[in-house]
């Protein structure tokens, strides 16, 4: 297994490092208001770390389809694929063997460096061969940016996210409930019970789901509204304002100041609580990793979009380059 680990920093005392074994975004070292430095990021000390605990996909990059699609069928020009069910009757995150354990090659880039990889043609059931780039380049105040570019040589579906935990007290200092959670969405994917949309984009108005304004990720975690029940939690996407690079969620976590804006072209994003982090294995840090120590933000097109063609569309054509661009940036705040 290659350890090949790769970093970026930057003269705020910021370092990411980043691992060629499924791109993965090992730690994010960033300081607190009072510059003392933590790492915020969910993961393991080593490769093997994450060989052995998939599961949670921590840090990872995910292809070539991020989130669930039904049934692990999709039907393109009239063919009908099947992608494997990793999931009870659903395939998620692309597969068995997705582009979260794959071995990435690295270039330097300007600012960073860029991660690439070439998934075959059939690869994990989906047609055509997927050329992929993901730069990872760090700013002097502190914005990690992600950037994927991918091309294909026959007609198939892309959409690919980051799938890093993040809690900003400090990655196994305990649950992330008191993080304030903003999301400028107006409405969100109701999920069934294999966490497939319905197809509906609900209104947040009057929900649990609601973080038009800043609002703990526990202040309504445990309410008894259907939605989260059905995902034990926050495990849905919302479905996001704009379009273009713009501001698309905000996390502020009282104690230690440190603050988390996202940023992405992207339609979508997933907020995931960590519901299924069962306490059954510990992280770089030593601490076990519980229910709602981590918090994700998957940047993506909306989940199971191949079934859905009210959705915007994850077809990528021959001749056409899939493009997607997320920063997460770190400051710190007194509010
Ligand atoms: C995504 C999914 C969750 C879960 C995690 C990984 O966030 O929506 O249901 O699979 O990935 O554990």
């Amino acid at each position: 297994m290659s350890a090949d680990q790769y970093e970026l920093t930057n003269s705020n005392g910021m370092r990411v490092q980043v691992l060629g074994y499924g791109g993965i975004i090992q730690s994010v070292e960033v300081p607190d208001r009072d510059g003392v430095l933590a790492n915020v990021a969910l993961g393991f000390a080593d490769v093997q770390g994450y060989v052995d605990h998939p599961g949670p996909y921590f840090g990872a990059i995910i292809g070539r389809f991020g989130n669930r699609i039904a049934k692990g069928q999709f039907t393109l020009d009239g063919v009908t694929y099947s992608v494997p069910l990793n999931n009870g009757p659903n395939s998620l995150h692309g597969g068995l063997s997705g582009f979260d354990r794959q071995i990435w090659k690295c270039r330097e880039v300007e600012g960073g460096f860029a991660l690439s990889h070439v998934s075959p043609d059939g690869d994990q059931g989906y047609p055509g061969e997927l050329s992929v780039t993901v730069t990872y380049t760090l700013t002097g105040d502190n914005a990690l940016r992600i950037d994927y570019e991918a091309v294909t040589d026959a007609p198939t579906v892309v959409n690919l996210t980051n799938h890093s935990y993040f809690n900003l007290a400090g990655a196994g200092s305990g649950d992330v409930y008191g993080h304030l959670m903003q999301i400028h969405a107006d409405g969100f994917l109701p999920v069934d019970a294999g966490l497939i949309p319905t197809g509906e984009i609900a209104s947040v108005d009057g929900t649990a789901m609601d973080f038009r304004e800043p609002i703990a990720i526990g202040a309504r975690i445990r309410s008894d509204e259907e939605q989260l029940l059905l995902g034990g939690g926050y495990d849905h996407n919302w479905v996001l304002r704009g379009a273009g690079l713009r501001e698309v969620a905000r996390v502020v976590e009282p104690v230690h100041g440190r603050t988390l804006t996202v940023l992405t072209t992207e339609p979508g994003v997933q907020f995931y609580s960590g519901n299924f982090l069962t306490g059954t294995f510990a992280g770089a840090g030593g601490a076990a990793y519980r229910q709602g120590d981590g918090f994700a933000l998957e940047t993506q097109h909306f989940p199971d979009s191949p079934n859905h063609p009210a959705f915007p569309s994850t077809t990528l054509l021959p001749g056409s380059t899939y493009t997607s661009t997320t920063i997460y940036h770190f400051a710190t705040t007194n509010e």
